[in-house]
C-alpha cells in the first residue's frame, strides 16, 4: 500500500485527476469505479477543467459507481446518479450508455445487484477504482459489521452514516435507511485503486488501515490485501 500526504486538498484533487486523466489516456476504453460525497469533488472539477481544454478525451470510458440510496431516482437531487451528473457526467463526452449506477428503484433490489457485477465482468473488470472513506471507516456503503456479502448487494446504513449524510438533506428523516453498494470483493477486484481522504474526521480510519491490522470493524483494512492501492491524504 502506498501512501501520498498532500498539503491541501487542491493539491489532492489534482493529483488524483492526473491519475485518472494519465489512465483514461492511456486507455481510451478503460473501466472507472467512481465514488460520490464531498471528497472526490475538487478531482471532478479538475477532471472537467482537463476536458474543456481539450487534455482528456471520455468518449470511449465506461463507468461504475460505487453506489446508490435504495428509494431515489436518478432524477432526485440527493441521488448519486444525480451527484455524478452534476459533476462528472454533465461535464465531461462520456457517453451517458457508459455510465453505470446501481439502479436504487429497480423491483428486484438483489436482482439487479447481481446484474450490476455481470455488467462489470463483461466490461472486463474495473481498470481504475477511485474510493472515498467513510469516518466509521466505511468504503460503498460497506458499514463496519461482522459479516457482509462480498459482492454488490443492498444493506441497511448505519446511524452514524445517516447523521453523516444527513447535511445533504432538508431533515434527517429524508436520508435513506438502505442503500445498493458494490461489496468489498467488487471494490477488491479492480486493477487499480486510489483512495482520497480529507481533514481531520477521518484520522482515526486512516490510523487504523495505518495500524496494519484487517478488520470489518473498519472496512478499509482490507485493502491492504490489495497489491495496487494508493492512499492520497490531506
Ligand atoms: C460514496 C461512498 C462513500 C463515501 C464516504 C465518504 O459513493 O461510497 O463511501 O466515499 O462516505 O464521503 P465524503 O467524501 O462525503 O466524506
Amino acid at each position: 500500500m502506498k501512501k501520498i500526504v498532500f498539503d491541501n486538498y487542491k493539491v489532492m484533487s489534482r493529483a488524483a485527476a492526473d491519475i485518472v486523466a494519465q489512465a483514461v489516456r492511456a486507455k481510451s476504453d478503460i473501466v472507472l469505479g467512481l465514488p460520490t460525497g464531498s471528497t472526490p469533488v475538487g478531482m471532478y472539477d479538475e477532471l472537467a477543467k482537463d476536458y474543456a481544454e481539450g487534455k482528456v478525451d471520455f468518449s470511449k470510458a465506461v463507468s461504475f459507481n460505487l453506489d446508490e440510496y435504495a428509494g431515489l431516482d436518478g432524477a432526485h437531487p440527493q441521488s448519486y446518479r444525480y451527484f455524478m451528473e452534476q459533476h462528472l457526467f454533465g461535464r465531461v463526452n462520456i457517453a451517458r450508455g457508459n455510465t453505470h449506477v446501481p439502479d436504487g428503484v429497480a423491483k428486484d433490489l438483489d436482482k439487479a445487484a447481481k446484474e450490476f457485477d455481470a455488467k462489470i465482468f463483461q466490461k472486463g473488470g474495473i481498470d481504475l477504482f477511485v474510493l472515498g472513506i467513510g469516518q466509521n471507516g466505511h468504503i460503498g456503503f460497506n458499514e463496519p459489521a461482522a459479516s457482509m456479502p462480498a459482492y454488490t448487494h443492498v444493506v441497511e446504513l448505519a446511524e452514524d452514516t445517516i447523521a453523516a449524510n444527513s447535511r445533504l438533506f432538508d431533515d434527517i428523516s429524508e436520508v435513506p435507511k438502505r442503500a445498493v453498494t458494490q461489496g468489498l470483493a467488487t471494490i477488491m477486484q479492480a486493477k487499480k485503486i486510489i483512495l482520497l481522504s480529507s481533514g481531520p474526521a477521518k484520522r482515526e480510519a486512516i490510523a487504523k488501515i495505518d495500524s496494519g491490522i484487517i478488520t470489518l470493524d473498519c472496512p478499509a483494512t482490507v485493502l491492504h490485501m490489495h497489491r495496487d492501492i494508493t492512499l492520497l491524504l490531506c
